[in-house]
Parts: C-alpha cells; structure tokens; sequence
C-alpha cells in the first residue's frame, strides 16, 4: 500500500520510520543507550575479567532492573540466557555496576567456556532496553617455558610467558620474589621454581616451570678424623663439596719437604691406617663432576710419635718434674736427716771405718 514511489523505495514509510526515529523517546541522540568501553576482551583462564559498561537513557526514567546474557547456541538458534540462569555462572559473576549508568560486570575463576558474546539489557519504569552490540569474551591460558631449562652457570637463560590476549602483560615471581628480568645468565641460586602471573593479578600465580643450574663443585673442604694423629693409628680424611651433579669422582694428593703433589689416592673418604711419619704432609682433595673440577685448600696432617715427648708438652714436663722434686726434697729430707744423726750417735766406729773406705777408695 504505497502512494508515492520513488527509486524502488517507499516515500510514506520512509518519512514514517525517520519520524519514528527522531520522536521515539528514550533513543538517546548520541550512539547506543549501552556503550561497552571494549566490545573485544581477552582474559586468561582462572584470572578474573571486568566488562566495563555504561547505559544512557531519558532523563526522568528510573531503572528497575539490569540484567547480563550470554549468546548461547540452542537448537541452531543464538539465544540471548541469562546469567543468572546458566548455574556455572551463579557464583562468578557480579554485577558491579548500579541502578544509574554503570552497567559493568566482573567474572571471576574464568573458564574455557566463558568465551563468548555478553549482552546488557536494563528496564525502566517506562521501557526495556537491550544492547545492541555485544562483549566478545576470549579466554585464553599462559603458555610459560623456560630455555634452556638445563643450564651451566654463567649460560644465558630466557623466561618466556604468552597468551593469546595482546593486552595483557605477564610478570615472573620465583620464590615470592618478582623476577627483574626475563632474561639472565644463571648463577647457582637462580636454580628452582618460577611463576608466571598476569600482571595485576599476581596473586593468581600459574604454569611453573623450573630451571636446573649446574656447576662445578664450590667450597670443597677435607675433614680429619680423629683431628689429632698418632703414630700407629688410623685417620679418614673426608672430602666434601656443593655441587649439582653432586661430585662423583675424588682424587687425593699429598705434598712434603721430599716430594711435590703426588696422588695418593681416590674416592670420598682416605683411609690411613698405622699411619707413620712418612705420612706426614699437606693433603688436598680434587672433586669433580660432569661439569668440571675444582681443588680444597691443603690440611696439614702430622704424626705424634707416641714414644717421644710431643712438643707441644715438653714444659708441662718440666713442671712436673720440678714439683716432684719438691715434694721429695719436703718428705725424704727430714728422714735423711733423722737417719744421719741416728748413724753418728749409735756407731761413731763405723763411721770411722766408713770414712777410711772412703779414703782408701779414692787413692785406690
Ligand atoms: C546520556 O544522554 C544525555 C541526553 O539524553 C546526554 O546528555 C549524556 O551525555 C548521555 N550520557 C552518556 C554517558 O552517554
Ligand atoms: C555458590 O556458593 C554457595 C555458597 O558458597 C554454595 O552453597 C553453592 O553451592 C554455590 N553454587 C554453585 C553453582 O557453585
Ligand atoms: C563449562 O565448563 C565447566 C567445566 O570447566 C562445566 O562445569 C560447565 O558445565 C561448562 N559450562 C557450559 C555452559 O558448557
Ligand atoms: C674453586 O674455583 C674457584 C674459581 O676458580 C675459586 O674461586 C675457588 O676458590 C676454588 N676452590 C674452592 C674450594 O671452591
Ligand atoms: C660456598 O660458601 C659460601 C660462603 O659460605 C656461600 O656463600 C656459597 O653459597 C657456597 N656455595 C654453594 C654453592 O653453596
Ligand atoms: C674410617 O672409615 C671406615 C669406613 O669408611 C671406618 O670403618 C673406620 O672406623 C673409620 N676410621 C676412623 C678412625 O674414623
Ligand atoms: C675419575 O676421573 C678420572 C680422570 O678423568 C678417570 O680416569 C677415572 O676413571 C674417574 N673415576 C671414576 C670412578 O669415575
Ligand atoms: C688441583 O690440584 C692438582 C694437584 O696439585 C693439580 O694438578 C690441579 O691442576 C688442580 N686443579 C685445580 C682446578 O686447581
């Protein structure tokens, strides 16, 4: 039923619909009534995403209800659910926007199959409104590897975190601690577990992976047991080192004033047994691993003669011998005496006789 036609189109429907569009109350002049800020987001799964969303409307109108959909495939048809009927979403989806302009939602613990197209649609006392448009919600996960993930100290290593979403940036923690940077040569501590995190929500750590950094044996020192050496006896000298791998191959060496470093030995531990002064020397321990080798400092073992005086005590000798010279002079010298008069009293002939032996023997 058209009056006036013209170019293949209706004049009367036309100016009806352009009329329709200018008088309609409620259509907001500027752009939709919802306005999403990003009609793309990308989040990671398990993080949490904001919709940020504002709604327009005549001023005057009072909103009663807002409501969030997912598009969702029923029967080959898109449909338009509610949130707040799709039972995955009931404790993960808030609404944080109001009842004024703000229409925003959050989602959080975010799923592979949060991925999809979210609509708003809000009521007025007067009118409902849907948006036109759509959110488009793209979870993607945080692909984290470390390389090479066997290093050896000093080798360059690279931290690499990627998601899907360009947006969003990525930081490292390794124990509790950012990582400055995502690229570094390895030193033994750099050795563990590292967590890549979206930043802003780095309490939600994911993907570790970890990074194993070996080095030749370090601070490697030789254990003498007993400390104190005599002859006769036996003594381990035991050699111990931090490394990874751990060392699996010890040679022993032994220096003195006759010979310069010979081997003497090999594996962990040295036994020495009825040990003598030829073992007398400076010992040091090589440790060695796949990686490398490294020496101890040198420990000198020397042997106590057991029938000689050790050195060490010569004057504690001499002090006991003079106290015992002491306490014999203090008891035995009032006997001598006692024994001297008791002589001359009782045999004063003897004493003569005595005193002629005594002559003739030193002429004899
Ligand atoms: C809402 O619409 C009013 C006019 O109806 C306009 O002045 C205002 O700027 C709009 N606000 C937004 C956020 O679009
Ligand atoms: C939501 O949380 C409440 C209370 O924590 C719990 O009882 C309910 O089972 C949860 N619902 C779903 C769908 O996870
Ligand atoms: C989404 O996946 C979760 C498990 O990850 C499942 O429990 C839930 O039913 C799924 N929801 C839909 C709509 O397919
Ligand atoms: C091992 O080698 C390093 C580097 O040459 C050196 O600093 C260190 O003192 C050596 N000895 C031990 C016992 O680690
Ligand atoms: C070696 O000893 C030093 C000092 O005690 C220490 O700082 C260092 O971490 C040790 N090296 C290893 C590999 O444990
Ligand atoms: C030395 O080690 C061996 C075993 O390795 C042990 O039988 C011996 O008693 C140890 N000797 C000393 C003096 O500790
Ligand atoms: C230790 O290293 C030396 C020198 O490389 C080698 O000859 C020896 O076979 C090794 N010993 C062990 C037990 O691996
Ligand atoms: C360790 O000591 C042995 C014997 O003195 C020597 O041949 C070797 O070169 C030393 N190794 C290192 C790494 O200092």
């Amino acid at each position: 039923m058209c009056m006036y036609e013209r170019f293949g189109f209706c004049v009367e429907k036309m100016i009806a619909m352009l009329v329709l569009l200018i008088l309609k109350p409620g259509t907001v002049s500027a752009g939709w009534p919802v306005t999403f800020e990003n009609p793309d987001v990308c989040a990671v799964k398990g993080s949490s995403v904001r919709l940020s969303c504002s709604y327009n409307y005549t001023d005057g109108e009072t909103v009663e209800n807002t409501a969030w959909y997912k598009g969702e495939l029923k029967d080959g048809i898109w449909k338009r659910i509610a949130l707040s009927d799709l039972s995955s979403y009931v404790n993960r989806s808030e609404y944080i926007g109001d009842l004024q302009h703000d229409c925003s939602l959050a989602i959080h613990d975010l799923r592979d199959n949060d991925t999809g197209h979210y609509y708003f649609r809000f009521d007025t006392e007067k009118y409902g409104r849907r948006s036109k448009t759509s959110v488009f919600l793209t979870i993607t996960e945080l692909r984290a590897r470390v390389y090479p993930d066997r290093v050896r100290a000093g080798d360059k290593v690279t931290l690499e975190c990627r998601t899907d979403c360009k947006r969003i940036n990525t930081v490292w923690f390794k124990d509790g601690f950012s990582v400055a940077k995502p690229v570094f040569q390895a030193q033994t501590q750099d050795a563990g577990n590292y967590l890549c995190a979206v930043e802003g929500q780095e309490s939600l750590q994911f993907a570790p992976v970890s990074l194993d950094v070996q080095y030749r044996p370090e601070n490697i020192s030789i254990l003498m047991d007993p400390p104190h050496v005599v002859e006769g006896s036996s003594v381990n000298l035991t050699c111990s080192s931090v490394a990874n791998p751990a060392a699996d191959n010890y040679t022993w060496y032994r220096s003195n004033v006759s010979s310069s470093m010979l081997q003497v030995g090999s594996g962990q531990v040295l036994s020495l047994s009825s040990v003598d002064a030829s073992h007398t020397g400076l010992y040091l321990c090589m440790a060695r691993n796949q990686v490398g080798e490294n020496n101890s400092t040198e420990v000198l073992l020397t042997v106590d003669d057991r029938d000689k005086m050790p050195l060490l005590t010569v004057h504690h000798i001499i002090l006991f011998v003079g106290i015992g010279v002491k306490v014999f002079l203090v008891l035995l010298l009032p006997l001598v005496i006692i024994w001297a008069w008791r002589q001359r009293r009782n045999s004063p002939v003897e004493k003569e006789e005595s005193s002629n032996d005594y002559e003739n023997m030193s002429i004899g």
